[in-house]
This record gives structure tokens, C-alpha cells and sequence, in this order.
């Protein structure tokens, strides 16, 4: 297929180096600045510019890889200049959004392409993209074409309705986002108890591989363990009297994911009702 990147950022390099391995065309990359188009087009061997219209009119698909704020903008500009053919592809990679940002592309046809990976340079976009999920909705005239491009990138489609792409979205961060901010979170407690930073990873990081192997193999409700699974509240008591002392910014959020972890523990089945109760009490989620 012949394919034209706008954002010559993370994800659109990545996407076109692979798109380009997997034996298509990338007959330009456009960025809003001359130095990012050039290091992509430089990168990829293919032609690049700061203006899309350059390429977009020959392209069978599109990819608009800006930022979430700007695709809405850039696919009505290059629409108000007759910039997409009849039946092109005009795909969009945002998590949030679903492929209406893109209803300006009239006679186009529109669809959210988002790679469920994290992508913190071009370079691990490239190496971690390969096996992941790739989420599609919109146009269904488009989804086998986008559906055989998921394939050529060695991923995997999931369908989502385009009504629940905001809270897939939120789902994805809490996933990565926040799990990077927990385990942050976890390090300065271990530094808190005398650990150094350097050491903490390393030290928890077995225990995060052993936790993520039991939940692929049996779910997270089944792989809950520690003291709110068991029903412990005193060393929970224990946890909220040492972080008093020594570092109370984490209390909130130990207390609110505490509370969280009761509802798993709960559907574990692992807690008496008295346990249920004192377990709620210390971490101030008693109704
Ligand atoms: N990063 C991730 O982990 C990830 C994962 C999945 C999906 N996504 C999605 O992929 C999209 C791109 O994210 P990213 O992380 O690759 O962002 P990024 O690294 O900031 O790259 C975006 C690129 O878009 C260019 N750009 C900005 N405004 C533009 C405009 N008006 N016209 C043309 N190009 C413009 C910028 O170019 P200049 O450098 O020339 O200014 C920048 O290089 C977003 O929708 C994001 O939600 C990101």
C-alpha cells in the first residue's frame, strides 16, 4: 500500500519503519517542523516535507500521528484543500479519540488505528510493537484494510465500539501510566525504609515478573496475595503507623488502593465478614 505519515513524532516513525519492513511504500512523512520531517525522511529513506499535501492526494492510507489536540485541526486542513482522494484511508493513532475527529475527510474513510503499546522513542516503538494489540473502529469498508496492516506488523486487532474509546482509553493508562507511578510510589517507600533506589528495582523486580506470570496463568482475582487477601489488618495498622512517620505523602493513595484490594479480596473469597469490616475501618473505607 502506498502510505503517508503527518507527524514525523514517536509513533509515526515507528509505525513507518515497520510499515516499510513489512514490504509498503511510504511515499512521504510530513512534520510541522523541517527538522522532524527531515530526521524521519532521512531515517527512512523516503520523501518528506512540512507540508502533508504533498503526498497525501497519491496515498491509499494516511496516518495522522500528531498529538491528540492537533489530528482534528490537520485533518481539516488537509480536507479543505482537497488533500485526501476518494476512498482513501484517513486513520488517526490517539487512544482517546474514535475516527468522528476525522469526519472532515469527506468521501475519505475514517478510522482510529491505535497501537496498545507504549511507544518512548521511535527506537522501543520499533522493537516493542511486534505481537502487540492493535485497536481498530470506525469505517467498516476500512477495518480489512487496517485489519491486514495489523497483520503485516506482526500484531493482533481488537474492535472496540467507537462510544467506548474513552474508557478503553482510561483503561490502557491505568495499565502503563499508573503502574509506572506505583511502582515509583513503591521505590520511595523502600527508600523510606533505608533501601536506595538503585537497589529497590532490582529487588522488586522478581517479585513484579512472579506477580504478572500468576495473573496471566490465573487471573487477577486469583492472584491476589498479602495481608488484605489474608485478612491482617494489624500489619496493615503496621503499614499506616510507619508511613505517619516516615513518609505520609503515600498514605492516600495506600488507602485508597487498599480499599480497591478489599474488593478483589472479596471476590477471592478469602475474607470473613469481621475481617471485611476491620479491614475497611483502618484503611478509611467504612460505609
Ligand atoms: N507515545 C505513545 O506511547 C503512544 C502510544 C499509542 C498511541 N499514541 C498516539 O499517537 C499519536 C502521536 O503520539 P506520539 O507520542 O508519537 O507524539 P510525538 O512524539 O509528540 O509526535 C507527534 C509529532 O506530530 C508532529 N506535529 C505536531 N503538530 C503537527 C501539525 N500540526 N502538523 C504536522 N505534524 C505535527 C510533531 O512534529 P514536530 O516535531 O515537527 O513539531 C511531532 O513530531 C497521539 O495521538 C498519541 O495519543 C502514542
Amino acid at each position: 500500500m502506498r502510505i503517508v505519515i503527518v507527524g514525523a513524532g514517536n509513533v509515526g516513525t515507528a509505525l513507518a519503519v515497520l510499515l516499510k519492513q513489512a514490504g509498503h511504500t511510504i511515499i512521504g512523512i510530513a512534520s510541522r517542523t523541517e527538522e522532524s520531517a527531515t530526521k524521519a525522511g532521512t531515517l527512512l529513506g523516503a520523501p518528506y516535507a512540512t507540508d502533508p499535501l504533498q503526498f497525501t492526494r497519491q496515498a491509499d492510507i494516511v496516518f495522522l500521528t500528531t498529538p491528540d489536540r492537533a489530528i482534528a485541526d490537520v485533518c481539516a486542513q488537509i480536507a479543505a484543500k482537497d488533500g485526501f482522494s476518494q476512498g482513501t484511508i484517513v486513520a488517526h493513532t490517539s487512544g482517546a479519540h474514535s475516527s468522528q475527529i476525522l469526519n472532515s475527510a469527506i468521501g475519505a474513510r475514517t478510522i482510529s488505528f491505535h497501537p496498545l503499546q507504549t511507544f518512548a522513542n521511535p527506537d522501543s516503538g520499533i522493537i516493542n510493537l511486534p505481537g502487540s494489540f492493535i485497536t481498530i473502529e470506525g469505517q467498516t469498508t476500512a477495518l480489512s484494510t487496517a485489519r491486514q496492516l495489523i497483520s503485516d506488523l506482526s500484531c493482533r486487532p481488537l474492535e472496540i465500539p467507537t462510544e467506548g474509546k474513552p474508557l478503553y482509553h482510561a483503561a490502557a493508562c491505568i495499565a502503563c501510566n499508573y503502574f509506572t507511578t506505583l511502582l515509583d510510589t513503591a521505590l520511595q517507600v523502600m527508600e523510606a525504609a533505608g533501601v536506595n533506589k538503585e537497589d529497590g528495582l532490582p529487588a522488586l523486580a522478581p517479585l513484579i515478573e512472579g506477580t504478572w506470570n500468576t495473573i496471566l496463568r490465573a487471573g487477577t482475582t486469583q492472584a491476589l496475595t498479602g495481608p488484605i487477601a489474608r485478612g491482617d489488618t494489624t500489619t496493615v495498622e503496621t503499614h499506616l503507623q510507619e508511613m505517619n512517620e516516615k513518609i505520609p505523602s503515600v498514605i492516600p493513595l495506600y488507602r485508597l488502593l487498599g480499599q480497591a484490594t478489599v474488593d478483589v479480596a472479596t471476590a477471592k473469597g478469602t475474607l470473613g465478614e469481621t475481617e471485611l469490616r476491620q479491614l475497611l475501618k483502618t484503611l478509611g473505607g467504612a460505609k
